[in-house]
C-alpha cells in the first residue's frame, strides 16, 4: 500500500513550497497525496495563478476560509480541516512554511493522532511580535518530522531539545521551484510590459504587518522609496494587505515608482533575476535573491533566514528611512556581490523529503522518479 498523506497549502508562499513535493509524489508509486487548499489566500493573483503556472494539481478540497483575525482564520481552518482528516485517515499531514494555515492544520492532525511533517522547520527570527514566529514554534513542537532548509534551523531545534531522530536537513523546497522555473521564466515579457531594462531597475515588496499596518512606519518607509526612485525606477507589485494602506500613505508625483498588481511567479522570478537591487520584507524573496545573486536589502530588524546574510546577498537594513536610502545608494554604487549557495539548495529537497517519509516502505528503485522537476514542468 502506498503511503497516504494530506498536503496543505493556503497562502501565496505555500504554493511554491508544495509544488515540488507534489511533482515528486506524482512520479512515484510508494506515496499518494490528497491536496487541501485552505483558501487563506483566494484572489486569482494570490492563488489560482500559481496553480496554473506551477502545474499544481487541482486541490482535492478547498476550505474557503478567506480572511479574518488570527483567531477566526486559524479556528475556521481547524474546524473545516478536522472532518477531512477524519474521513481521509492519512498516514501523515504535510504542512509547509509558517502561515496561519500551517499551524491550524498541524494542530488538528496532532490532536487526531496523525503524525505531522513540517517542511521549513526550525527557522526563528527571535521576534515574538511576528505572527509567523508563533506559528513556527508551535508547528515545530507538534511535528514528528522536522524538515530543515538552512543550517540555523538545526541549531535552533537542537537548542529547543528536539529529539535528534526528528531532524532532517533536506535543503529548500522553494528553491527547488526556482531551479525548475529559472529557464522557463525567461520567456515572460514582464520587462517590456513595464518598460524597464535589465539591471536598470529595483524591485520592492512589502507586506509585513509591522511595516505596512502602522501608517507612521509605512509613510517613513515610502519617504525613502520616494527618494530612491529619483535614482532608479522601482517596480512595486503590491500585496493585498498593503493595497489599502498605500492609497492613504503614497506621496504624489513619483513617476519612477511603478505599481503593479501582485505578479505571477514566472513574471516575478524574471523581474527579480534581472533586477539591479531588491528591497523586501518577504521571507521567500530573501532566499530567492541569494540563489539568483541579486543584492537584497531586507527592510526588517531581524531575519529567520540568516544564511541569506552569511552566504547570500541579503543585508538587514531595518526601517529607518535614512538607513534604507544610504544602503540602497551604496548597493547601487558597488559591483554585485558574489553569493555562495547554501548547502543542499540544489533543486532536490522535495525528493529528500519524500524519501524520508517513505523510508521503511518497500523500496522500489525501478519506480523512483524518472523525470526531474524541470522536465515535468515542460512535459
Ligand atoms: C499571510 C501570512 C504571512 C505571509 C503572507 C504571504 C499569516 C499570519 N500571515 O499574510 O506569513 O508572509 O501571507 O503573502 O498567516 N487579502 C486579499 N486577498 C487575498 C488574501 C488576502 O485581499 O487573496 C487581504 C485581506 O484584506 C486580508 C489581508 O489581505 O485581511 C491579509 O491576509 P492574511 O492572509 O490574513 O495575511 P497576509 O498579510 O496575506
Ligand atoms: N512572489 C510572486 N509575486 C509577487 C511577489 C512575490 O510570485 O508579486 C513570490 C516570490 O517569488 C516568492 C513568494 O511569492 O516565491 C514569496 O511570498 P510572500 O512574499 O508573499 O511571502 P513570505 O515569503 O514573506 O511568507
Amino acid at each position: 500500500m502506498p503511503m497516504r498523506v494530506i498536503a496543505v497549502a493556503g497562502a501565496r508562499p505555500n504554493f511554491m513550497k508544495v509544488a515540488p513535493l507534489l511533482w515528486e509524489i506524482q512520479g512515484r508509486d510508494d506515496i499518494d497525496a490528497f491536496l487541501v487548499h485552505t483558501g487563506q489566500h483566494y484572489d486569482e493573483r494570490m492563488s489560482q495563478l500559481f496553480f496554473d503556472e506551477l502545474r499544481i494539481p487541482k486541490p482535492d478540497a478547498n476550505l474557503e476560509v478567506g480572511s479574518g483575525s488570527h483567531a477566526v482564520q486559524t479556528a475556521e481552518v481547524m474546524r473545516r480541516f478536522e472532518p477531512i482528516v477524519e474521513s481521509q485517515r492519512p498516514d501523515a499531514v504535510v504542512v509547509v512554511g509558517d502561515v496561519n494555515s500551517t499551524l491550524a492544520c498541524a494542530l488538528v492532525a496532532a490532536k487526531l493522532g496523525v503524525p505531522v511533517a513540517h517542511v521549513e522547520a526550525g527557522l526563528r527570527s527571535g521576534d515574538e511580535s511576528m505572527p509567523e514566529e508563533i506559528n513556527r514554534r508551535l508547528t515545530d513542537a507538534l511535528s514528528r518530522w522536522l524538515f530543515v532548509s538552512e543550517p540555523s534551523g538545526l541549531v535552533n531545534l537542537r537548542k529547543e531539545n528536539v529529539p535528534e531522530e526528528r531532524l532532517f536537513y533536506v535543503g529548500n523546497v522553494m528553491i527547488d521551484t526556482l531551479h525548475a522555473c529559472r529557464e522557463r521564466c525567461q520567456s515572460s515579457p514582464i520587462l517590456e510590459t513595464l518598460s524597464v531594462e535589465t539591471k536598470k531597475y529595483a524591485v520592492l515588496t512589502l507586506h509585513r504587518p509591522a511595516n505596512v499596518d502602522e501608517p507612521e512606519v509605512f509613510e517613513r518607509m515610502l519617504a525613502a522609496i520616494a527618494r530612491l526612485q529619483r535614482e532608479i525606477p522601482i517596480v512595486f507589485p503590491v500585496h493585498p494587505r498593503t493595497r489599502r494602506a498605500l492609497v492613504e500613505a503614497l506621496p504624489r508625483g513619483l513617476p519612477r515608482l511603478i505599481l503593479t498588481e501582485p505578479l505571477g511567479y514566472l513574471d516575478f522570478l524574471k523581474l527579480v533575476s534581472h533586477a539591479r537591487l531588491v528591497l523586501t520584507d518577504s521571507g521567500g524573496v530573501q532566499e530567492e535573491t541569494t540563489v539568483l545573486g541579486v543584492p537584497c536589502l531586507t527592510l526588517r530588524d531581524n531575519t529567520e533566514r540568516p544564511v541569506t546574510v552569511t552566504h547570500g546577498t541579503n543585508c538587514l537594513v531595518g526601517r529607518d528611512p535614512d538607513r534604507i536610502l544610504s544602503a540602497a545608494l551604496s548597493a547601487l554604487g558597488s559591483p554585485s556581490i558574489g553569493a555562495r549557495q547554501p548547502d543542499k539548495w540544489d533543486g532536490e529537497a522535495a525528493q529528500r523529503i519524500i524519501d524520508v517519509l517513505t523510508a521503511g516502505r518497500i523500496a522500489k528503485p525501478s519506480n523512483r522518479k524518472t523525470m526531474g522537476a524541470k522536465e515535468r514542468l515542460s512535459a
